[in-house]
């Protein structure tokens, strides 16, 4: 039995993955410091996952001394680090923290792994190191452009790190670069827990058709797209998660082809604002209150994944439609109204 070190395993993406790492067999330690999520969820996970509990730990692992306690107490066979500020706003307003903890958290992973001879990482990036494509699908091979802030750096930064240590040989990691991850778990036990009022596009939507806000701004309808709102690659965040089992079972089933790999985690497909706000429409049965507002600084226009490296050498693809991503997130909007 393997034990995996899920970091910021509390936070939407980790505590989806959790489940389903649980799920073919591994056993899973959370550490997490709660900034931005609820102890709760690991009652969640465990009502998810038939009685089987994440151990949990309540530590700030950009702290040196709570961070190697973890690795001196717990037989640790991989790490997947979620752990990190993720705010692209807040990030420009506060460069430091961000690149402080980030950076920190992950060199403190590095140097327990190094002292416990863990072999295997499992880094949480984006597609927002590739900034506006020049064309799409994106492919892997597309070198990043410069970051449009110090968030997206975090993430260029922590995959330059492991393009260098990992050439020692005593690490394999893979970087997996998520597209835009939405929905939440079928059973409405987890999702997306946004502090105050959110920056993303589907928080906002069902925010906005549960009455918590008044109206949805899409951010700029004259871009050159068919409808003239921006494009991304969404993905439903249990195909994302399961995308992280199957990158660990790689290490441990030595498939891995480099000791840093880095792949594109999305469904493949480009869908506008008004194709999220029409799914869903169509799914809830809800008519969504919004209005065209100003551009907003920093979007890219639009951006796919070319998923042809993923499908080819992780045998994984996205399963879940755009439907099935708009209906979870709204089923998860209406759990939180009964709490
Ligand atoms: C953003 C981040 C990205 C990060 C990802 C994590 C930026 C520039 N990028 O991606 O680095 O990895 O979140 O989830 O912030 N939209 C509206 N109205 C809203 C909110 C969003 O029209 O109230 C539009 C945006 O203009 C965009 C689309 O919806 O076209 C998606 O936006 P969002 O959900 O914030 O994701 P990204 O900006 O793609």
């Amino acid at each position: 039995m393997k034990t995996i070190l899920v970091t910021g395993g509390t936070g939407y993406i980790g505590s989806h993955t959790a489940v389903e790492l649980q799920a073919v067999g591994y056993d899973v330690i959370i550490a997490d410091n709660l900034v931005n999520s609820t102890a709760s969820v690991i009652d969640r996970i465990e009502r998810i996952s038939n009685g089987k509990r994440p151990l949990f730990i309540k530590a700030d692992l950009s702290n040196e001394t709570e961070a190697a306690a973890i690795f001196d107490n717990n037989k640790i066979d991989g790490i997947i680090n979620f752990a990190a500020f993720k705010a692209v706003g807040e990030s420009c307003e506060k460069p430091i923290e961000y690149y402080r903890n980030n950076l920190q958290i992950a060199i403190n992973m590095f140097v327990n792994m190094k002292k416990h001879g863990i072999k295997y990482f499992v880094q949480s990036s984006s597609c927002t190191v590739y900034g506006e494509p020049d064309s799409n699908p994106i492919s892997e091979n597309t070198p990043p452009k410069f970051a449009v802030s110090p968030y997206g750096n975090t993430k260029q930064m922590v995959e330059d790190m492991l393009q260098f240590i990992t050439q020692t040989g005593e690490i394999k990691a893979i970087a997996l670069r998520y597209f835009n991850p939405v929905g939440a778990h079928p059973t409405a036990l987890i999702g997306e827990l946004p502090n105050g009022i959110p920056n993303n596009l589907m928080p906002y939507i069902t925010q906005t058709a549960a009455g918590i806000r008044k109206q949805l701004t899409i951010f700029g309808n004259n871009y050159p797209t068919p409808d003239g709102t921006c494009i991304r690659d969404y993905i439903h965040v249990v195909d994302l998660a399961k995308a992280h089992v199957v990158a660990m079972d790689r290490f441990f089933e030595h498939k891995n082809k480099a000791n840093f790999e880095a792949f594109n985690i999305g469904t493949g497909n480009g869908f506008s604002v008004l194709d999220i706000i029409k799914s869903f429409e169509k799914t809830t049965g809800i008519k969504l209150n919004y209005c065209f507002g100003e551009r907003r600084a920093g979007d890219v226009v639009r951006i796919w994944a070319d998923t042809t490296f993923a499908e080819k050498e992780l045998g994984w693809k996205a399963e879940l439609s755009i439907d099935e991503m708009t209906l979870s997130a709204w089923h998860w909007q209406q759990q939180l109204a009964q709490e």
